[in-house]
C-alpha cells in the first residue's frame, strides 16, 4: 500500500520546555510524555511509511541549525516551535529556507490563551497548522503530511 513512500522523510522538532511534557502544566498540556509521543510518531509513521525522525531543543539555534541541516534530507517538516512561535525570526528565517511542506504545530489552543500567544511567527509561512487538539494533532499532522508529501 505504502510502496514507493519509504524514502519519504518527516522531521519532527519539539522547541523549548516541550521535554517536560507530562510533568508541565498538565491541565493545558496533557500527562502524555514526550518519549510517549515521539513513540506514537514513530509507530505511525512506519504505518504511513514515512521515516520520520524526531528532534527536541531548548535552544534557538540548535533548532535553527537542525532546520538547515535538514534542507536536503527532509520531505517534510512538523514544528511545534513552543514558546519560540512567538518570538524567533531566526526559526522563521531557517524554515523559508525550506521547499517542503510546513505544519506548524501546537498542542494548546493559542488563540484561546494569552494575547501574547495569539501572533506566531512562522503561522504565514505554514503549510498549514494544527492548535489544540492536545497529543493527537500530532497524529493529525504525520497524516496531513502523507497526503501532500512529494519524494
Ligand atoms: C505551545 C504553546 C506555546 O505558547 C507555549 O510557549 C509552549 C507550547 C503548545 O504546544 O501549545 O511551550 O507551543
Amino acid at each position: 500500500m505504502n510502496e514507493g513512500r519509504d524514502n519519504l522523510k518527516v522531521l519532527v522538532i519539539h522547541g523549548p520546555n516541550l521535554n517536560m511534557l507530562g510533568k508541565r502544566e498538565p491541565e493545558l498540556y496533557g500527562t502524555t510524555t514526550l518519549d510517549e509521543i515521539n513513540a506514537d510518531i514513530k509507530t505511525l509513521g512506519k504505518k504511513l511509511g514515512i521515516v520520520t525522525e524526531t528532534f527536541q531543543s531548548n535552544y534557538e539555534g540548535a533548532i535553527v541549525e537542525k532546520i538547515q541541516e535538514s534542507m536536503r534530507t527532509c520531505n517534510g517538516l512538523i514544528i511545534n516551535p513552543a514558546a519560540y512561535t512567538h518570538t524567533s525570526i531566526a526559526i522563521r528565517d531557517a524554515i523559508l529556507l525550506l521547499d517542503v511542506p510546513v505544519i506548524e504545530i501546537h498542542l494548546s489552543n493559542i488563540y484561546k490563551r494569552e494575547p501574547f500567544r495569539h501572533k506566531s511567527v512562522v503561522a504565514d509561512i505554514a503549510t498549514a497548522q494544527i492548535s489544540g487538539l492536545g497529543v493527537h494533532g500530532y497524529a493529525l499532522a504525520l497524516e496531513g503530511m502523507a497526503g501532500i508529501i512529494q519524494p
